[in-house]
């Protein structure tokens, strides 16, 4: 039966001091096939069952099991341990994240972030008895935006999240671009002040991170520089007015 090795980065707030992380490591045995997700769950089962993770959907929907995997952003529910070289797989948390205990992340943060766009579509209008007509092709501009799964690599992989804390980041800004973008949305000037700012759109130096971090293989950055034209040409065409 094959076996892989785990080399798991490990911090108990409860008995470690801050910034003493260590790495601990576990067999896992499997048959066939296995995820990293799944190998977590033996280590915990079966190994040290203090060992901390998210998940949730076991099917790359829902972001939780977003971690740093042999170097990379990936779901550990989407990696199978046999597409991984080396010997060792060495599985992290999301860099440059506050950290919970072991492989779990503080997202507070991140969602207040999200939060602060107003994700979701807002009408001028009383809310509408049958549902609100979209043409296929611009039902067709969604189709990639509303693939993000708020997982947080982009936001953890983004070198201006990490020297300006208040920028609100590549997640927030692609989720505001997709509702900017809905037809069925009337919100604009409620949601623009929220990303034309210097903690919104500019604070993007176009540095692509987010573009290899995500999963998903989304393209935040086309996004914020689609926000950032859209703020600059509101800006003038209202001055104009
Ligand atoms: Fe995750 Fe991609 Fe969404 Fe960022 S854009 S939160 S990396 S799915
Ligand atoms: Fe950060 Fe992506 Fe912009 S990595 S700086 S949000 S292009």
């Amino acid at each position: 039966m094959p076996e892989a090795r785990f080399r798991i980065k490990r911090w108990d707030p409860e008995s470690d001091e801050a910034g003493a992380e260590r790495y601990d490591e576990f067999t896992v045995p499997y048959d066939t096939s296995l995820t990293v997700l799944e190998g977590l769950f033996y280590v915990q089962e079966r190994l040290d069952g203090s060992l901390s993770f998210r998940y949730c959907c076991r099917a790359a929907v829902c972001g939780s099991c977003a971690m740093y995997i042999d170097g990379r952003y990936r779901l550990a529910c989407q990696t199978n341990v046999r597409h991984l070289t080396g010997d060792v797989i060495t599985v992290e948390p999301l860099p440059h994240m506050p950290l919970v205990k072991d492989l779990a992340c503080d997202m507070t943060d991140f969602f207040a972030k999200y939060e602060y766009i107003k994700p979701y579509l807002m009408r001028n209008s009383a809310p509408p008895e049958k549902e609100i007509p979209q043409s296929p092709k611009d039902r067709h501009k969604l189709d990639e935006p509303i693939d993000c799964i708020l997982c947080g690599c982009c936001y953890s992989s983004c070198p201006s999240v990490w020297g300006e804390e208040n920028y609100l980041g590549p997640h927030a800004l692609l989720k505001a671009y997709r509702f900017e973008i809905d037809s069925r949305d009337q919100a604009r000037r409620e949601r623009l002040p929220r990303f034309d700012n210097e903690r919104g759109a500019y604070r993007c130096h176009t540095i692509t991170n987010c573009v290899e971090a995500c999963p998903k293989e989304l393209n935040p950055t086309e996004a914020i520089q689609w926000l950032k034209g859209a703020a600059v040409r509101r800006r003038i065409l209202g001055r104009l007015k």
